[in-house]
Order: structure tokens, then C-alpha cells, then sequence
């Protein structure tokens, strides 16, 4: 089988380049995925997620993250962690090392430092002034969510997913969006395929996102039809309760290897595919 990997977001590619050459080597999805998810971890430069991630309105970086192995259904999450730069890693040992599958704040930092996790400043100078400037401004518009969700397809033919992110930039603290949640931010089923969201949290979290999406790969639709119709029920849902549909975007994998991406119109979404020994970024249909 034929490995592939895709990553939400132009910062995607570097989470499918980090991931690609491992699963040519013959490595689980999950490790290349979290490989991939932890590049953009690092970066400093990408401000929705980990090192540098945006703050909330107090000016504490607050990350979200879980993983999914769509082999046994295996799964892990944390939420509302300070301090702790490798969230997915964490999400990962919680689902390994725990009976549970969630852990949030103290709690999961508590968990992080205790199986050697390092206590970091997330901020970086860059991070800081783009939260000064932004929380001066009246508008709402800059508000930032983009998470990297990666989704991964194996040589063994099995799938896995994981999502990370700082979040909504200026949330209220203890604000948690879809990304750690499994079935909304990420879901991922040997048995019909993997799916994930980016975007507005608590609209891909009002609809269930991942879950309706792969219920749809199971019912037999493709990953491009699975993920429009998620697109088209969030356009749905906005006009029932007569607002503006949210800006986000889907991706999904089948265990063929088959990808699908799409947004809600002026979301403007690209997403990274890597398979064989080539990243390419691919532009998502807008769905209006
Ligand atoms: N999708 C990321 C968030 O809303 O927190």
C-alpha cells in the first residue's frame, strides 16, 4: 500500500514533509502524523499552534490537542495546557499511559511533568507583539484558529490522525475549541476512514464534525463528497440560526488512500498531500 499524508493549511506541508519520509520508511501512521503535527509544534512562525501559538485574553497560551489510531480506536486528548510545547505527544501518552482519555490544565501538565515533559514559555517576541497589536484592535476578524490536523495512511494500509492547536487567538480563558475532541476536531476508523477540522471550533463541535464524516466514508461516500457535506451542513446550520456561516475547512482519507478537502466559502483553504516522494499544496472547494 501505497503511504499518503495530508495536513491541513499551508503550514501543512511541513507537517507532511516531517511525515512523509518516515511512512516511506514503514513507520505507523501515528508516529508520522505526530512527527508531522510536532514540526509545526516547533515552528515559531506559525502562531495557532504550539511554540508561538497566539495567547488567550490574558496573555496565557493555553493549547489543545488529541491523537486518534484508527486501528483499535485508541485515542487521547488534553486540553487548556500551559507551559507544555509538545501537546499531541502528551495526547498520545494519555491515551498510552492512562485509563482516561482526556486531561485538562493542571492536571495535564501535571501528567506532562511527571513522564518528562519540559516546562517552556510558549511566547516568543514575535507571539507577544502580534497579541499586544491584535488585542488593541475592535475587529473580530483577525481572530485565528487555524489547526494543523494531520491525517496519515500507513504501508500496512492503517490510518491515524492528530490535531493541535493554541486555539481562537484572545479566547476566554478555559475556552476549549473542537480539536481536542474527539468526533468533532478528529476521528479515525480503520474500518471507514479518518477526518478532521480546522476553523471555527464551536461550529465544527455543534455538528460533529469528524464523526459525520466518517459515518459518511462508511456509508460508502467518498472522501470529497464526506467532506462537503460537512461544509454543507455548516452552511446549513448558519442560515437556521441566522448567521454568517463560519470560516472552516474539512479533510478526510479513506483507507484506499483516496483524500477530500472542503471549506466553507472564504475560508481560501489549502492542504498539503504527500505520497510517493512528493508534497503538493491542493486548494479545497468552497462550499456557499
Ligand atoms: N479549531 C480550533 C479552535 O477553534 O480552537
Amino acid at each position: 500500500m501505497q503511504p499518503i499524508v495530508i495536513a491541513t493549511w499551508k503550514f501543512g506541508e511541513l507537517a507532511a514533509r516531517a511525515a512523509l519520509p518516515l511512512l516511506t520508511r514503514g513507520a505507523a501512521a501515528l508516529d508520522a502524523a505526530l512527527a508531522g503535527a510536532q514540526a509545526v509544534e516547533d515552528d515559531p512562525a506559525v502562531n495557532s499552534v504550539g511554540y508561538g501559538g497566539l495567547a488567550n485574553r490574558l496573555g496565557v497560551v493555553s493549547l489543545d490537542a488529541c491523537v486518534m489510531d484508527g486501528r483499535t480506536l485508541d485515542c487521547g486528548a488534553v486540553a487548556g495546557v500551559e507551559n507544555i510545547r509538545h501537546v499531541a505527544a502528551l495526547a498520545r501518552l494519555v491515551m498510552e499511559k492512562t485509563p482516561h482519555l482526556m486531561l485538562v490544565g493542571e492536571g495535564a501538565k501535571l501528567f506532562a511533568v511527571q513522564h518528562g515533559f519540559p516546562l517552556e514559555c510558549l511566547h516568543t517576541p514575535e507571539s507577544v507583539a502580534t497579541w499586544q497589536r491584535r488585542g488593541l484592535e475592535k475587529s473580530t476578524t483577525h481572530l485565528t484558529h487555524d489547526t494543523v490536523t494531520v491525517l496519515a495512511l500507513d504501508q500496512t494500509g492503517s490510518l491515524a490522525g492528530v490535531c493541535t492547536t493554541s486555539g481562537l487567538s484572545h479566547k476566554m480563558p478555559g475556552r476549549v475549541g473542537d480539536s481536542p475532541i474527539i468526533g468533532a476536531g478528529l476521528y479515525v476508523d480503520n474500518a471507514a476512514g479518518a477526518a478532521g477540522g480546522t476553523g471555527v471550533g464551536e461550529e465544527i463541535l455543534r455538528i460533529a464534525a469528524s464523526s459525520v464524516m466518517v459515518e459518511s466514508l462508511r456509508a460508502g461516500q467518498t472522501p470529497q463528497e464526506a467532506c462537503e457535506l460537512a461544509a454543507r451542513r455548516i452552511v446549513e446550520v448558519g442560515k437556521r440560526r441566522n448567521v454568517k456561516p463560519a470560516q472552516i475547512a474539512f479533510i478526510a482519507l479513506d483507507p484506499r488512500g483516496n483524500v477530500g478537502a472542503a471549506c466553507t466559502a472564504g475560508t481560501d483553504f489549502h492542504f498539503a498531500v504527500g505520497r510517493g516522494d512528493c508534497v503538493e499544496m491542493k486548494q479545497a472547494v468552497a462550499i456557499a
